[in-house]
């Protein structure tokens, strides 16, 4: 088959080389973008009277047709066109006659993928964001009823201090956040058009790259057109972006697993969003977080696959650039759907406040209280009222008991300074909401944080 770079070939290209150098059965998702870019340049053309205002007609409603053939079904996608560009080119110039082939003038595919992939990356950038708030209400709602609920907070997995379930919820109210801010300054940062670069050194035509920048929706024009048109730091960036957001989410569903085993029980998913197994009758297994975690790993392969790609490339263009677009289109939607289902999860699932409050009876969580209590009514050094402390909890481990549970003498034996008030300093509610501290786990400062949290999202609002 005759291609259009064929001029200065005397045979025609193998089928084994169509098949592998094609991008076509995949790029061909770009087609709005790709569409909306050419008409962008043809009217640039056409103002700068490069092509007549007959022929812009002409393109414009050759596209058009263009695209209702792509959207009925009735374009013949070809590996033989090697990519999208050129099988549009191709059908638009079969359509129009020589107007088609006009239209590529002052323009190189190597400006024109990096404009399509650029905006449709763009694009997902703003879906992405706009799911991850509807996640971030959904998360709020469930914070919302719980902050009185208490939970164990844990570190290295070991009960810890009591907090209560709405503050947890807003430590990934915090991550999901910061990826929305990352996203949007990566939005801005990116949002540069790629657009009159040509092929890598711009071009002796009169054209305007301001006008396509501003048709396109772009904030401004590229600087340096050797760079732009093998820049792939925008597709590096969404990569980074939604891998970090997938490390959240992938922390956030370990977490839901936990809690939905028996050990814990503190969760339990809906039926809607969780499964059975094909041999244990019994079973309701965690899939959609499992599932949530295990995705994360094929988003790191994508950001670690295109770096790979990227490194060491000489300028400009080469060819190897054609492997930056499965991954990035795979992560995105692995992204979209993961932040949809989450959401539905969160949204169905039922929360076990008693198991909750209840596993915050063991595990000594008052002990931090207990010193805290030495070091403020007893003016005793913090170092000592450590070692005081590890005392009690000794005593209560002898006596089978949690220090919350732990008799008044038995603490005046340990320590003649502890007056009868330290029990109210050892009760699991008043050690939750003793700590009062900017952006600790007190209902007073988690009610804080859930404000802070509406406020985003109000002002973030689209
Ligand atoms: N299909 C190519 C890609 O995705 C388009 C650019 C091709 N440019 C070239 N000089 N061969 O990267």
């Amino acid at each position: 088959m005759k291609k259009m770079w064929s001029g200065r070939f005397l045979a025609s290209a193998s089928n084994l080389l169509d098949e592998f150098n094609a991008s076509i059965m995949y790029d061909r998702k770009l087609y709005i973008e790709d569409i909306e870019g050419s008409l962008a340049h043809a009217q640039m053309l056409t103002h700068q009277k490069i092509l007549t205002k007959e022929e812009l007609t002409q393109i414009t409603d050759g596209l058009a047709q263009v695209k209702s053939e792509i959207e009925s079904g009735e374009f013949v996608w070809s590996i033989h066109d090697e990519d999208l560009h050129m099988g549009i080119e191709k059908r638009l110039t079969a359509i129009i006659g020589d107007a088609g082939k006009k239209l590529h003038t002052a323009r190189s595919r190597n400006d024109q993928v990096a404009v399509d992939f650029r905006r449709w990356v763009l694009k997902r950038n703003l879906d992405i964001i706009e799911s991850l708030k509807l996640l971030m209400s959904e998360i709020l709602v469930v914070a919302n009823e719980h902050t009185q609920t208490l939970i164990p907070g844990m570190t290295h997995l070991q009960h810890a201090q009591p907090t209560n379930f709405g503050f947890h919820l807003c430590a990934y109210l915090s991550m999901f956040k910061r990826d929305i801010e990352r996203l949007q300054d990566s939005y801005k940062r990116c949002n540069v058009s790629p657009l009159g670069c040509a092929a890598l050194a711009g071009t002796p035509h009169k054209i305007d790259r301001d006008m396509t920048a501003k048709l396109l929706g772009f904030d401004s024009v590229s600087v340096n057109c050797l760079d732009t048109v093998s820049d792939r730091d925008f597709a590096l960036e969404i990569l980074f972006n939604i891998s970090t957001m997938m490390m959240h989410i992938s922390r956030l569903s370990e977490e839901l697993v936990m809690w939905s085993s028996y050990e814990f029980s503190f969760i339990e998913l809906s039926d809607e969003y969780s499964t059975g197994s094909s041999i244990m009758p019994q079973k309701k297994n965690p899939d959609v977080p499992e599932l949530l975690r295990g995705k994360t790993g094929r988003v790191y392969g994508s950001l670690m696959g295109l770096l790979t790609v990227m490194k060491g490339l000489p300028l400009a263009y080469n060819k190897d650039t054609q492997e930056d677009k499965e991954g990035v289109f795979d992560s995105v939607e692995t992204a979209l759907i993961s932040l949809e289902i989450l959401k539905e999860a969160i949204k169905t699932m039922e929360v076990k406040s008693h198991n909750m409050q209840s596993a915050c009876s063991v595990g000594h969580l008052a002990a931090t209280d207990l010193a805290d209590y030495l070091v403020e009514k007893c003016g005793i050094p913090f170092r000592e009222a450590h070692f005081i402390t590890g005392r009690a909890v000794a005593k209560a481990e002898e006596l089978g008991i949690d220090l919350s549970d732990i008799e008044f003498k038995y603490l005046k034996e340990i320590d003649a300074r502890i007056d009868e008030d330290v029990l109210e300093y050892l009760v699991l509610k008043n050690s939750m909401n003793a700590r009062t501290s900017a952006g600790g786990t007190s209902t007073v400062r988690t009610k804080e944080q859930l404000e802070f949290f509406r406020k985003f999202l109000k002002d973030n609002k689209q």
